[in-house]
Order: C-alpha cells, then sequence, then structure tokens
C-alpha cells in the first residue's frame, strides 16, 4: 500500500507460515510494517497451537510486523488493530456485510449465528527484545480471513460445520481477495497510528468494545487455573475484556485465557 508505513508488502505462492517469517525478518532487523501475504500455509498457526488451514488460492493470509512503542500489558492492542482494520476493510469491500460483522473478544471476527470468520494471532518476538535489552517487542500479527472458502458448508470437515463461514458464504458470491487486502492494508494505516498515543490507544479500546459482540453476554472464562462466569461489560484502556461477577469486577487478559464463551 503506498503512502502507508505497509508498502512493503511480500508475497509467497507458498509459505509454512507468515507470521513465522515475519518473526525471523523482526530478529533480522526489518522495519514495522513489513507485509507477508500467502495463497498457501503449509503450517500456518492459529491460537493455543492450534494450526490453521485454508486451501490454496482461497482465503487471505497474511500478517504484519509492527513495533509499536508500549508495554507489556498493552500488548493486546496490537491484536485490536489488526481486527478492527479488518472489520473497516470488509465494511468497504462488501458493505452488505458489515453490520453482520463483529469480533468476538479477543481475536475472532464472527458473523451474527456466532460462525468465525477470520481469526488473528498476534506472536511477539521476544527473543529479539532480550537480546536488544528492551522492554517493548516487535510484534507479527497475522490474520487468516475465510474469503471464498468454505465455498458451502459442504467443503468444510464435518466438526467446522456451523463454526466457520466465508465471506462467500455470506454474499452467495465469490469476493475479491486483491480488494480486500488493499482496503485492510488502507485501514491499517490509521489503525497502527493510534497505537502511537494515549488518546488513540483510547479509541481503540473503545471500537473494540462498540463492535464486540462479547459485549453484554454471560460468559465463562476458562483460565489454566480455573473458570469463572460473569456479563462482559466492558474494555479496558489495555484493550482486555472486563467481567463483572456480581461481586466484583475482573479484568480478563487475553493471553491468560483459553476460552470465553457462553455462559449458562
Ligand atoms: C486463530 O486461531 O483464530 C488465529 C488464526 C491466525 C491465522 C493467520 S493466517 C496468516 C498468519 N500466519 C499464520 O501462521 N497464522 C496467521
Amino acid at each position: 500500500m503506498p503512502q502507508t508505513r505497509f508498502a512493503d508488502v511480500r508475497r509467497f505462492g507458498s509459505i509454512d507460515s507468515t507470521n513465522r517469517y515475519l518473526i525471523e525478518e523482526a530478529r533480522a532487523g526489518a522495519p514495522e510494517g513489513v507485509v507477508a501475504v500467502a495463497d498457501h500455509q503449509t503450517a500456518g498457526r492459529g491460537r493455543l497451537g492450534r494450526s490453521w488451514e485454508a486451501p490454496a488460492g482461497a482465503n487471505l493470509l497474511l500478517s504484519v510486523l509492527l513495533r509499536p512503542a508500549i508495554g507489556p500489558g498493552e500488548r493486546h492492542l496490537a491484536t485490536t488493530t489488526v481486527a478492527l482494520a479488518a472489520l473497516d476493510a470488509i465494511g468497504v469491500v462488501e458493505p452488505r456485510t458489515a453490520t453482520d460483522v463483529s469480533i468476538k473478544w479477543p481475536n475472532d471476527l464472527v458473523e451474527s449465528s456466532g460462525r468465525k470468520l477470520a481469526g488473528v494471532l498476534a506472536e511477539a518476538d521476544l527473543v529479539s527484545a532480550v537480546a536488544a535489552g528492551v522492554l517493548q517487542p516487535p510484534v507479527v500479527v497475522g490474520i487468516g480471513v475465510n474469503v471464498n472458502w468454505p465455498a458451502t458448508d459442504a467443503d468444510l470437515p464435518p466438526e467446522l460445520v456451523g463454526l466457520a463461514v466465508s465471506l462467500r458464504q455470506m454474499i452467495g458470491v465469490p469476493v475479491d481477495r486483491e480488494a480486500l487486502l488493499a482496503a485492510l492494508l488502507a485501514a491499517l494505516e490509521p489503525r497502527a497510528a493510534d497505537l502511537d498515543s494515549v488518546a488513540g490507544r483510547a479509541r481503540l479500546a473503545e471500537d473494540m468494545a462498540t463492535h464486540c459482540s462479547t459485549m453484554g453476554t454471560r460468559v465463562r472464562v476458562d483460565l489454566p487455573d480455573g473458570s469463572f462466569e460473569g456479563t462482559a461489560t466492558g474494555i479496558s484502556p489495555e484493550g482486555h475484556l472486563v467481567v463483572t461477577t456480581g461481586k466484583a469486577t475482573r479484568t480478563v487478559v487475553a493471553g491468560d485465557v483459553v476460552h470465553v464463551r457462553p455462559g449458562s
């Protein structure tokens, strides 16, 4: 995308993982803004050590390298930045779907029935930070958007039917991946700029709250050391989920969460 920090777009027919690639580039000193886009990944990474799979040439698979001057407590806002930019881009390219797509905290784009349209995975390069003796590591944020796959539910493995959806399914016609990529990188510039100021970070958290379908719902939060239930009532200035349990208010940090699911 010319005239933005995201001008260096590196394209791959096939690569193991665009996140892995950019983490290595970050270690080698690559500047903020490098983008890696793949037609296909052979070892795409998802959250919680899962894999992320899509057939070649169908979906948007990309990662961006950010070097935000933010502390560890605010790092989740890097994920928020990319999730909001993707939402912005979908609104530009396919306005018919815009009101139908929201963010399920911490990092999924979902359509109104809850099926997942996109996932975001941020990986901080702590090795670089330790080597450089700094507290602000580069962050690689990857996103996989189901653009044209699945074309129908018949394309999905049975365990994903009802859980995943594509833009093509939502609209009924194939969607232009290149247009979505261009719109996403354009939307990313102002969103990434917001990471650089206190007011901008507050705006990211507010916009997240506005577009987050988890707000106001009953949730059960599974943490590595136990779970609790409450109502999601806000997004903290750091991008964390605020859950009111009746007696108290707890702030849930994305990195600690195993699952946030509808509560009983
Ligand atoms: C999730 O589990 O919801 C996050 C999925 C993130 C997938 C994307 S695809 C492009 C980038 N490269 C990867 O290896 N993963 C991310």
